[in-house]
């Protein structure tokens, strides 16, 4: 199975390490073709680089694409581009698999080919994987974590080393946690569309990112730690979800969790994300979130899927419209 990459920066270079760099023989004959990368000047990283999409869409031996650029655009019209010529794609990309996911979903399905998204979602947790195994047997009811490494780190700082919010925010940059633009992760722009990406594997909705009620933790101070402290609690941003028969709730907020609960005792740029089910009952993973070895994890999973013909099946996906936001009281605690 030949396999192409669009994009050459912190998740793709992990993808291309973890594939060529398998020892064993779990790649079988997987192997890594055609690299897109931005500029000419990126070329010389790798004897495997184009920087002609084309190349890689009119190329019939390559039947995977995996989608590693970020952003909306051109991100969005090479993955369609690719479906429509019947390659497989992956992306780790978030906000453009949340985005267009009723649009790219219905089209992988009717040209039978695969379309996955692992990766984009809790970095190297296997959570969309777990979350597909256990709707098999029966339906999740509920989900709530941690999605985002970059504000559990800052959160995590401010509560144990009592410093300041830009001061935290430049560390996770410095750490290579961050999005480009930081109002993605501070605001509670990502952790929008894992929740709605999540909402996808749990209860097959199509929910739009931007109806989803979002908080960030802009305004979260030291006073607040403070507070927390003297309680007892520690404040976490969370993402949320649950499906009734009254409908489905979704949300994004800083709540305050007792200390001696789970997602208390997360920290640095770990993710920990937790769903509920009839007979399992509440079952939680954790791991790094993000970064380019785990995140290339997840992805190269989902390689590894495809080439044993595995795709999800979202057939049943219809769009969701959310409850009321006052519901978002149902979730304090
Ligand atoms: N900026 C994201 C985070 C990266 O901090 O979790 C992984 O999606």
């Amino acid at each position: 199975m030949k396999v192409a990459l669009l994009g050459f920066g912190v998740v793709g270079s992990g993808v291309a390490k973890i594939v060529d760099g398998a020892e064993n023989d779990e790649m079988g004959d997987i192997s890594i073709k055609k690299i897109l990368v931005h500029t000419p000047a990126k070329m010389r990283q790798d004897p495997r680089c184009v920087v002609d999409i084309n190349e890689i869409l009119d190329d019939p031996e390559i039947d995977v694409v995996c989608e590693c650029i970020g952003g909306l655009e051109p991100a969005h019209t090479y993955v369609k581009e690719a479906l429509e010529r019947g390659k497989s794609c992956i992306t780790s990309n978030k906000k453009m698999i949340a985005s267009f996911a009723s649009e790219l979903f219905p089209l992988a399905q009717e040209k039978g080919v695969a379309l996955a998204y692992e990766s984009s979602v809790g970095g190297g947790i296997p959570w969309i994987a777990n979350i597909e195994r256990i709707r098999r047997l029966e339906e999740v009811k509920s989900f709530r974590g941690i999605f985002n490494g970059t504000t559990n780190y800052i959160l995590s700082a401010m509560d144990q080393e009592g410093s300041d919010f830009a001061e935290c925010l430049q560390k996770a940059q410095e750490l290579g946690y961050a999005e480009a633009d930081p109002s993605d992760d501070i605001d509670g722009f990502d952790v929008r569309y894992k929740v709605a990406l999540s909402c996808l594997a749990a209860f097959r909705r199509y929910v739009k990112p931007e109806d989803i009620i979002t908080w960030g933790v802009r305004r979260i101070s030291k006073q607040d730690f403070i507070w927390a402290k003297d309680h007892k609690l520690s404040i976490k941003l969370v993402g949320q979800a649950r499906e009734n028969k009254g409908g489905l709730s979704a949300y994004v907020l800083p709540l305050m969790f007792r200390n001696d609960h789970l997602l208390s005792n997360v920290s640095a740029n770990f993710n920990a994300l937790e769903l509920d089910s009839a007979n399992l009952g509440t079952a939680a993973f954790v791991g790094q979130g993000a970064g380019s070895l785990p995140t290339a994890h997840a992805l190269v999973q989902d390689i590894l899927d495809v080439n044993e013909g595995r795709r999800l099946d979202m057939s049943q996906a219809k769009p969701a419209e959310l409850k009321d936001p006052e519901a978002a009281s149902y979730y304090l605690r």
